[in-house]
């Protein structure tokens, strides 16, 4: 599975195989292991209690990975019930304890990244190098927001006030959270958002995306046995329209914790409003963008194309962070265009357990098929600008979709996110670009944005005036990391707060102020 080596011409090898070698060893035993997922709940279910899907390997249809037992409606309900019976206790328990769990979970996919690489690759179609720092920023989200909780819920702050008055601030749970996410990060976020509801003492109902449900399932496993209770966070594989209606439609979910789609975010948010006789509910949705980043005539051109091929096609651009319309001032526009195609023509598209791969499959045919409706509508109005060349040896049984470029007018042109390798290049005048920062503004996602120039000045006033979560100057825009690049976006992208960052639990806590005539 390393596919060949790369040595330059003294001989040096110029692949990271000597690096991750011991590691792929390792995963090697678990690459032909079929996996099952099906719901863990406080309650037993029993193994043939719901319809079976098969789950396939994106870079090669052929394989079935596993399958995943989907959970019923009644077994949702139930799951509810339980949750709601687990929450005093769960709450009451010392914030030390949660974490403690928490943090073990942490240490246990460690101990277990072999594993949980190999289906990350398997069922994700995730390149190694995608693999291992998904799960080093699920291992980030559990240290990260242990440490947060035992800040924030450790203690309770005592506030002034009169002679003979004691007055005292202190942090509790909310209730039962639902936990909808993904599939493109199905550790990290899926792991980030259950651990953060639950060490904020919420029971949690974990909803995995159709796609990655295995992946979901072996986190929980591990969870359990990192100590959690197996009544405070379950696990319900099912379809959105169907386990995740569910959730968000019944009155008894506190709060929904979602990333997707902005669309299914706006099904999620209308049908939480429409619930009678429910408390006010907690959305806390991460969803989509239509990142731009603007290249100034004083940008390096070489490091503009290497941070554009890396933003537009690492993780094959299936990542809410990629690069999806790239402005280019037009004295430069030839020449940056010039070394991305050069670049273009590099890319290997491939097995993803390949170290010589730079961009794998997609994640499904539905996705494949999309992307390329697109694709073929642009070539057809003849704005192909670069394409990168599928060799059918390593692409013709899996998802694959060739990363591409175009030139485009405007980001108005793009009715909607386009969720894979897929760039769109608009050329601009300096003296047009106050009108560029209204259209990316006006278009109304916020999620990530770049900006290359040496224009110091420049590169700040862009930064200041656009919005969005995630500003990256001179630098790619992917790959926020924990604790250091709080995560998520504004308007259509999300509504906060940041993922990773030091207010995230807040929206997962009710504070409560006791008063006492002393
Ligand atoms: P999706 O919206 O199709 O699905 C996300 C989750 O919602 C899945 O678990 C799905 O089963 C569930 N779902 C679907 N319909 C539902 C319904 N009616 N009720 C309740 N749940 C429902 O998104 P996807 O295709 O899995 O992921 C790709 C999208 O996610 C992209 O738009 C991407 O930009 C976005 N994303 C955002 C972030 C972020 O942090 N902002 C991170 C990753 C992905
Ligand atoms: N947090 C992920 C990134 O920044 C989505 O790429």
């Amino acid at each position: 599975i390393y596919g060949p080596a790369r040595q330059n011409s003294r001989g040096v090898n110029l692949n990271i195989n000597s690096q991750y070698r011991p590691l792929m060893d390792e995963m090697a035993t678990f690459m032909d292991r079929e996996y099952h997922a099906r719901p863990l709940l406080a309650f037993d279910v029993a193994e043939d209690a719901g319809a079976r899907h098969d789950v396939l390997c994106p870079f090669d249809l052929r394989v079935r990975v596993g399958s995943v037992q989907w959970t019923s409606r009644d077994q949702a309900a139930r799951a509810v019930d339980a949750a709601w019976a687990a929450f005093p206790r769960w709450d009451a328990t010392p914030v030390a304890e949660r974490a403690a769990i928490v943090s073990r979970l942490g240490d246990l996919m460690e101990e277990n990244l072999a594993e949980l690489m190999t289906m990350c690759s398997r069922e994700g179609g995730k390149l190694l190098t995608d693999g291992v720092d998904e799960i080093r920023e699920a291992v980030d989200f559990c240290r990260y927001y242990a440490v947060r909780a035992e800040e924030l819920f450790g203690n309770t702050t005592r506030l002034p006030g009169p002679t003979g008055e004691s007055n005292e601030l202190m942090m509790g749970g909310k209730g039962v959270f639902a936990a909808i996410s993904p599939w493109n990060f199905p550790i990290a976020i899926f792991c980030g958002q259950v651990v953060a509801a639950a060490v904020a003492g919420n029971p949690v109902l974990a909803k995995p995306a159709e796609q990655t449900s295995l992946a979901a399932n072996r986190i929980i496993e591990l969870l359990h046995d990192a100590g959690m209770p197996r009544d405070v966070v379950q696990l319900l594989p099912g379809d959105g329209p169907t386990v995740g209606s569910v959730l968000s439609g019944d009155p008894r979910i506190t709060g929904v914790v979602f990333t997707g789609g902005t669309d299914t975010a706006q099904i999620i948010n209308r049908a939480l409003a429409a619930r009678e006789n429910a408390p006010l509910p907690t959305l806390i949705a991460e969803t989509g963008g239509m990142n731009a980043m603007i290249v100034d005539s004083t940008a390096l051109p070489e490091q503009v194309v290497a941070d554009v091929i890396q933003s537009a096609f690492q993780s094959a651009g299936q990542r809410c962070s990629a690069l999806r319309v790239l402005y280019v001032q037009d004295d430069v526009a030839d020449r940056v265009i010039e070394i991305l195609k050069g670049a273009m023509d590099e890319l290997h598209v491939g097995d993803p357990r390949h170290l010589g791969t730079d961009v794998g499959p997609v994640i499904d045919e539905d996705a494949r098929r999309g992307l390329m409706a697109h694709i073929d509508r642009l070539k057809g109005e003849g704005r192909l600008v670069a394409e990168t060349r599928l060799d059918p040896t390593h692409t013709a049984n899996g998802t694959f979709v060739a990363p591409v470029a175009f030139e485009i007018d405007g980001i108005e042109a793009l009715e909607r996110e386009q969720f894979g390798p897929v760039l769109h290049i608009v050329r601009y005048r300096a003296s047009e670009i106050d009108r560029v920062i209204d259209s990316i503004n006006g278009r109304g996602y916020g999620l990530t944005f770049g900006v290359h120039s040496r224009n110091q000045t420049f590169a700040d006033e862009i930064a200041q005036k656009i919005r969005a979560g995630n500003v990256y100057i001179n630098r790619n825009i992917i790959g926020a990391v924990v604790g250091v690049q709080p995560f998520g976006g504004q308007g259509l992208s999300g509504t906060g707060p940041k993922a990773g960052g030091p207010h995230y639990l807040l929206r997962f806590a009710t504070e409560k102020t006791v008063t006492e005539n002393t």
